[in-house]
């Protein structure tokens, strides 16, 4: 994976067919998705269940590009070989998943995955200010997580401290949550690079029709891009 600021537009196949994921992710690669975003569920740490390293490494041969493994799990730490094997390229584990996130990233990053920190809505931008050195990307989540299509919560002076956290490094600013065409310019202006977006990039189309994918991501990034021209 080589490091830029680029606008990257993540589908969440949280959205997607669940019974289709390999077909899912090809489509939405093949309609423009930079990254697939992949959301992992333990029914504890949020109040739904997706699936486990299993599926991930079912899914894993239909991505031709990253794979960003979202964990909404806790505890983490068991579980960081399984996915790394399972083929992901970025692990994201939340900041209020445990008591030792510092230990969970450096296991990440010893698994041979790029290492990401979550922060849920309610969580300060404060609570990673030392792990900087530590992280190849930062998540912020923009709905309570657990489940799709929720409201987005606007929080762009977060996201600004965050930028100017990173400063330099090579960190990336995700944003979880409510991504659409009229959300999307609101968070790349205040910083953000990848967008994740379930119900705005899967709505209308299918793996039988996949052009609506096309057209939803090229709209989310239309308007993103739209800040910086
Ligand atoms: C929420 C997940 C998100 C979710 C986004 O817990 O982490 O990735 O799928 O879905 P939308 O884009 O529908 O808000
Ligand atoms: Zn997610």
């Amino acid at each position: 994976m080589t490091f830029d600021r680029a606008i990257k537009i993540a589908p969440s196949i949280l959205a997607a067919d669940f019974a289709n994921f390999g077909a899912e992710c090809a489509a939405a690669e093949a309609q423009g998705a930079d990254w697939i975003h992949v959301d992992v569920m333990d029914g504890h740490f949020v109040p739904n269940i997706t699936f486990g390293p299993a599926t991930c490494a079912a899914i894993r041969p239909h991505i031709k590009g990253v794979m960003d493994v979202h964990l909404m799990i806790s505890p983490v730490d068991a579980y960081i070989d399984a996915f790394a094997q399972a083929g992901a390229d970025i692990l994201t584990a939340h900041v209020e998943a445990g008591p030792h996130i510092h230990r969970t990233l450096q296991a990440i990053r010893a698994a041979g995955c790029k290492a990401g920190v979550a922060l849920n809505p309610g969580t300060p931008a404060s609570a990673v200010a030392d792990l900087m050195d530590m992280v190849d990307l930062v998540c912020v989540m923009t709905v309570n997580p657990g489940f799709g299509g929720q409201k987005f919560i606007y929080m762009p002076a977060k996201i600004k401290s965050l930028r100017d956290m990173i400063g330099d490094r090579p960190v990336h600013i995700e944003i979880d949550g409510g991504v659409d065409p009229r959300t999307a310019p609101l968070v790349a202006q205040a910083g953000a690079d990848v967008l994740v977006a379930g119900s705005a990039v899967f709505k209308g189309g299918s793996v039988q029709n996949p052009a609506p994918y096309g057209e939803n991501i090229r709209a989310i990034r239309t308007a993103a891009e739209g800040v910086w021209t």
